[in-house]
């Protein structure tokens, strides 16, 4: 089938109307909201690329699996059922459910985390670098080169670097490392796969060390797609294949199903030790709720078993990520900077590329997000010096290398159509870039500040430096409604 176009494996059951604002009340929107897209209401959103986070359409297996939801308290048949799931595609041993990602991780750090305890991970995930750093951890990042590079065409920028590694477990020790965070398809670094033989060679080195390695296995099956793509001698190989065998090497994962497993909530811990898993249990009971449901409804576990059912096969991740790689390629062809080679989840536009005329310390990522956001209804996220937060030890700015925003695309849920009225929104920004105006933080939270951050602009009450209130241009003049 190579040179034939994909399209979508299935067909559209329900609708959910979208809402289309003006120009006018977009910015009146985005200044209550301090120039943050989280805290704009989802009302006054037009196209939601904001995460692909608990944001993707559900299928009718997975709305009939709700009404098979045994709410019992303990010992739901779900669980059972999610357990059997898990297992069978991760090959773990023991399954820990939790509500979302971060239950999960929270933890695993608990667990094996001592303070002043180094942990290496390929380039840091947020709430992941966040409770491993509560547990009194210092977070090191051993991620390729490449992957720090916007406009570097590697084919697997999340691979680990094994000099990096091995320096570091030179010079803490490999007893001060209770384990190694490996991300599947790292988000940070803009969706880019680890290949199959470097998951191998990290694994090895870890464990010669003993150091174990835990994958943060939230977007695995995208990442299988990718080795299969990418990878010599992978191509005949089936997702569940090559997820089993990344698996193997590993001694546990977290994951947040609200990814790939294609649900609006969940996630769960896996590991294959004994002793981890009872300890586990007992965390889970203290901080999610009883270990066979982990502050899940019955109904929930079951959409989650039939999700990450869903999510193996191969039609639905080539539609997937191919529509990704429609809308970061018209970006491209349109001459707007992104991170290459396109992502798995996400375009990335290359926000310091875009607004070289606002330093880093005004956040030209932020300042586009809104921007985009006051062009069209579209929102997207901040990935650079304001999710990279503050250094616990020295309070300073983290300097990220990478100022992105992030275009991220739910899954099932958006349109081809979606992605031109997309493309033609950032288009429109990129020829008004000269008049954008940076930011400044007027209220900066502790922990993990850019979900409640607000910010001003640095002149003026809109980042767009002439704009005028009585513009009264809409959405409305978007291709995708003058079509119908
Ligand atoms: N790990 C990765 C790689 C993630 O992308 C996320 C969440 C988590 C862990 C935490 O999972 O949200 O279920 O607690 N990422 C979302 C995003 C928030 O928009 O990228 P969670």
């Amino acid at each position: 089938m190579t040179g034939r176009s994909w399209a979508e494996p299935y067909k559209i059951k329900m609708v959910e109307p979208l809402r289309m604002t003006t120009r006018e009340h977009r910015n009146r929107a985005i200044v209550e909201a301090g120039f943050n897209t989280f805290l704009l209401r989802s009302d006054d959103v037009y196209i939601d690329l904001l995460t692909d986070s608990g944001t993707n359409a559900m299928s009718d297996r997975q709305w009939a699996g709700l009404m098979l939801g045994d709410e019992a308290y303990a010992g739901s048949v779900n669980f059972e059922h999610l357990e059997s799931v898990v297992r069978k595609y991760y090959g773990f041993k023991h399954i820990i459910p939790t509500h979302q990602g971060r239950g999960a991780e929270h933890i695993l750090s608990q667990i094996c985390i001592k303070p002043d305890d180094s942990v290496p991970g390929n380039m840091y995930f947020t709430t992941t670098k966040f409770h491993q750093e509560l547990a009194g951890a210092r977070f090191v990042d051993v991620i390729i080169d490449e992957a720090h590079d916007p406009a570097s065409n590697h084919p697997f920028k999340g691979n680990v670097d094994l000099c990096k590694l091995e320096r570091l477990i030179e010079s803490v020790g490999a007893e001060r490392i209770p384990y190694l965070s490996l991300e599947t398809n790292v988000n940070m670094a803009g969706g880019q796969p680890c290949s199959l033989e470097n998951i191998r060679a990290t694994c090895e080195l870890c464990h010669q060390h003993g150091i174990r390695v835990f994958l943060d296995a939230t977007r695995a099956s995208e990442n299988c797609y990718f080795i299969r793509e990418r990878e010599p001698e992978q191509e005949q190989r089936s997702i569940p294949e090559i997820l089993l065998e990344i698996c193997s090497y590993a001694d546990g994962c977290t994951v947040s199903a609200k990814k790939d497993g294609i649900v609006n909530i969940g996630g769960f811990l896996a590991v294959n030790d004994d002793d981890i898993a009872e300890e586990a249990r007992n965390l889970c009971v203290v901080y999610e709720g009883l270990h066979t449901y982990g502050g899940l409804a019955g109904r929930d576990m079951e959409a989650m078993a039939i999700g990450i059912t869903e999510s193996m096969d191969l039609d639905h991740q080539r539609a997937r990520i191919g529509q990704v790689e429609y809308l970061g390629n018209k970006l491209a062809q349109a001459g707007i900077p992104i991170v290459h080679p396109i992502g798995g989840h996400a375009v990335f536009i290359d926000a310091a590329a875009f607004l070289p005329q606002i330093p880093r310390e005004q956040f030209p990522a932020q300042t586009l997000v809104a921007a985009i956001y006051i062009d069209s209804g579209i929102r997207s996220m901040e990935r650079g010096s304001v999710s990279a937060g503050r250094d616990h030890a020295t309070g300073e700015n983290v300097q990220s290398r990478l100022e992105l925003v992030r275009l991220t695309l739910p899954r099932r849920v958006y349109t081809q159509a979606h992605m031109d009225v997309t493309v033609e929104s950032v288009r429109a920004v990129y020829e008004q870039r000269d008049q954008l105006v940076g930011l400044r933080f007027t209220y900066e939270p502790q922990r993990l500040r850019f979900f409640q951050s607000r910010f001003a602009p640095i002149v003026g009450t809109s980042v767009f430096a002439n704009f005028a209130f009585n513009d009264d241009q809409t959405v409305q003049q978007s291709n995708l409604v003058s079509r119908s």
